[in-house]
């Protein structure tokens, strides 16, 4: 019996066919499913008809699905399940004694009735403070740009530590374009595909000046955050200018800790964002702090530069100006920044959603300073980070949301 025998499944990933499945039943709504490794699963029929992989209900070509569910009997059931002779469960249900046949692997991958599926959704991730500076994940540029085992470790340290270095990559002006290449699509904004970082004479930006930046996230303005963001050091000859990085998440949780009230506030109440250049005129309000469903932070939007005059309620000013106080306060604590010399030939990828980036400020007459930087969304990492994954046949990793 060959690969011909088995039903597509409704992606494109690969997916082991052991464990086998051992037995099948009906009990109460649901199919379930024991395979010899002991593991035992419970699907819903709904779920089941829902998932149907068969040429009717998913495009083979593009595994998008065709079915509409809302055209199906809300008390749809099978009229047989059965284990056929390589491992495939065929459910014939009772519309119109449709048949379905369901990967065993695939089965097992999406098995939600252990509580797997919260795994599914929890990316792995690590959280630091100042002395991440000596410890940061660091690549060597040209093997990121030709290899894909080493482009797949960089990644993944990304998405992990939300801050990694590459050295050595070559001083070209567009060369970050062919590091962002390797990951996916660049994100345009008003500040140009790419984006010179050196003392200008008109700047639209304090980052375009000698001054120090206070850690910030780039473009709290807009409704989402670019979600990585990378500068190359083209060159770097002049005194100070210092990397300074802190890991928002971190910073989250000992605000959640330490400070519950002002964590509750910046949780919840929208603080506005504004840009104050001459062309362009972008705004958003958010809380500075997001959750997920679960309680986990997933996004911070400090502002620094950008925070707009106080907009809330009366009644909230006070609390909303302590809290915002509180934790720029933790923003600036040495325990929490890490503080390293950025050289030229270095680009520093990080997640701009989460760490907060900034610098010392630099004597622009001691020499040049000169990042080349660029924007991409967080969706383009963990798109490549999944499909190197079906390339290298990394198991055990699919079929999460990380
Ligand atoms: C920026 C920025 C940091 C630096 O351009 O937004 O924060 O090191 N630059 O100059
Ligand atoms: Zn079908
Ligand atoms: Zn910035």
């Amino acid at each position: 019996m060959g690969a011909e025998d088995l039903p597509l499944t409704p992606d494109f990933n690969t997916y082991a066919m052991h464990p086998h499945i051992e037995a099948v039943g009906c009990d109460d709504g649901t199919v379930e499913i024991r395979w010899d490794d002991g593991h035992e699963g419970r699907f819903h029929f709904l779920w089941l008809r829902d998932t149907c992989p068969c040429p009717h209900c998913i495009n083979p070509v593009t595994r998008e699905q065709i079915l509409d569910i809302s055209t199906v009997a809300a008390d749809v059931h099978p009229v047989s399940v059965d284990l056929d002779g390589v491992g495939v469960l065929s459910v014939m249900w009772s519309d119109s004694n449709h048949v379905s046949r369901y990967h065993p692997g695939w089965l097992r991958a999406h098995c939600y009735s252990n509580g797997e599926q919260s795994a599914h959704h929890a990316p792995h991730i690590i959280t630091w403070e100042a002395s991440f500076a000596a410890q940061m994940p660091t690549f060597d540029g040209p093997g990121v740009l030709e290899d894909d085992d080493t482009l797949y470790e960089w990644l993944i340290a990304l998405r992990e530590f939300g801050l990694t270095r590459l050295e050595s990559v070559p001083t070209e002006a567009l060369m970050i374009e062919r590091v962002a290449a390797r990951i996916g699509t660049v994100r345009e904004t008003n500040f140009g595909r790419l984006f010179d970082v050196c003392s200008k004479p008109d700047p639209d930006s304090n980052a375009y000046t000698p001054l120090e930046l206070l850690p910030h996230t780039d473009l709290p303005t807009r409704e989402l955050q670019p979600g990585i963001q990378m500068l190359h050091c083209l060159t770097n000859t002049a005194r100070g200018g210092k990397s300074v990085m802190v890991d928002g998440f971190y910073l989250a949780d000992v605000l959640r800790r330490e400070y519950p009230e002002h964590f509750e506030v910046l949780t919840r109440v929208p603080l506005g964002y504004h840009n104050r250049a001459k062309t362009t005129d972008y705004r958003w309000r958010a809380p500075m702090l997001s959750l997920d469903a679960t309680g986990q932070i997933t996004e911070v939007r400090p502002g620094m530069l950008l925070r707009a005059p106080l907009d809330v309620p009366f009644e909230e000013v006070e609390s909303v100006y302590a809290a915002l106080q509180t934790f720029y306060r933790l923003i600036r604590d040495d325990v929490y920044r890490a503080v390293f010399p950025i050289k030229s030939g270095d680009v520093l990828a990080f997640d701009n959603r989460r760490v907060l980036h900034g610098r010392e400020a630099y004597n622009p007459t001691s020499g040049e300073r000169h990042l080349k930087g660029c924007y991409l969304d967080r969706d383009e990492l963990l798109s490549r980070i999944r499909v190197l994954q079906r390339k290298l046949s990394v198991r055990d990793c699919m079929p999460g949301w990380g």
